[in-house]
């Protein structure tokens, strides 16, 4: 079952230029699949859903592009927040959100505290997010926490550095959907996703629909995770829990 599914949105541009529109048009109509994969988180029980928005790299774009981006994240906000609140989403940003205008800033806070007391779908975004700044700003909080006496160096293992990356307190994601037929994960969630099984589609991102989500999740369905351990392993822990 999955319990935590990661995408990177990828092939808005790509979309908008087969159709002889502006890239913007391919990251307005990259809304409406994320529509559909709400709708499929509630469709497949899934209740962690983090979504690859805006990377650190993302700064380096043309600056119209970056700007027609922003203006796309405030817009949104401001339309969705209600029916955001309506559905039960809780609402968390993860990223270097400090980078942005003032304006940005404080609606992103205002959907986190508007959200926060929500139980349904746990929704992360991920804007000028990069794993590497995520495990810099780690690294960073867990030496403060050392030099305030607060952590014993010699207690330093990879469960306790975990505790201080993003989304610690949620499961590591099961699942990674990439869209748009790359091959890699982009500096996303590096830490997070040491165990995620990874999911590789040339279906650009504003064509992600049901039947793509449901094609995910099926061939999810058919790995087996083994955690390091052999098939042997799994195939006996399994009948212990069939058999129980
Ligand atoms: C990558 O496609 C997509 C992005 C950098 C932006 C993703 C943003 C959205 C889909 C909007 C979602 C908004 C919210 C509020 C969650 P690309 O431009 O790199 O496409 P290309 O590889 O075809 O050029």
């Amino acid at each position: 079952m999955v319990k935590h599914l990661a995408i990177i949105m990828d092939g808005n541009g790509r979309w908008a230029k087969s159709r002889g529109l502006p890239r913007g048009a391919g990251h307005k109509a990259g809304i409406k699949a994320v529509h559909e994969v709400l709708r499929g988180c509630e469709e497949h029980r899934i209740p962690h859903l983090t979504l690859f928005a805006f990377s650190s790299e993302n700064w380096r774009r043309p600056k119209s592009e970056v700007s027609f981006l922003m203006d796309l994240f405030v817009s949104t906000l401001q339309k969705e927040l209600d029916e955001l609140v309506e559905k039960g989403i809780r609402l968390r940003f993860i990223g270097d959100v400090g980078a942005f205008e003032a304006d940005l800033q404080h609606r992103i806070q205002q959907a986190e505290f508007k959200t926060s007391g929500n139980s349904g779908l746990f929704l992360n975004i991920a804007v000028n997010y990069g794993g590497r700044w995520d495990i810099a700003q780690a690294a960073a909080r867990l030496a403060r926490d050392v030099a305030e006496g607060k952590v014993d160096p010699e207690a330093i293992d990879a469960d306790k550095f975990g505790e201080y990356v993003c989304l610690a307190d949620v499961p590591e994601p099961d699942l990674l959907i990439r869209t748009g037929g790359e091959f890699r994960i982009s500096n996303f969630l590096n830490w997070q996703l040491a165990y995620t099984e990874l999911y590789f589609t040339s279906c650009l991102w504003p064509d992600f629909n049901q039947e793509e989500f449901k094609k995910a999740v099926d061939w999810y369905n058919g790995r087996q995770r083994r955690f390091g351990k052999t098939p042997e392993q799994i195939a006996v822990a399994s009948q212990k829990i069939n058999h129980a």
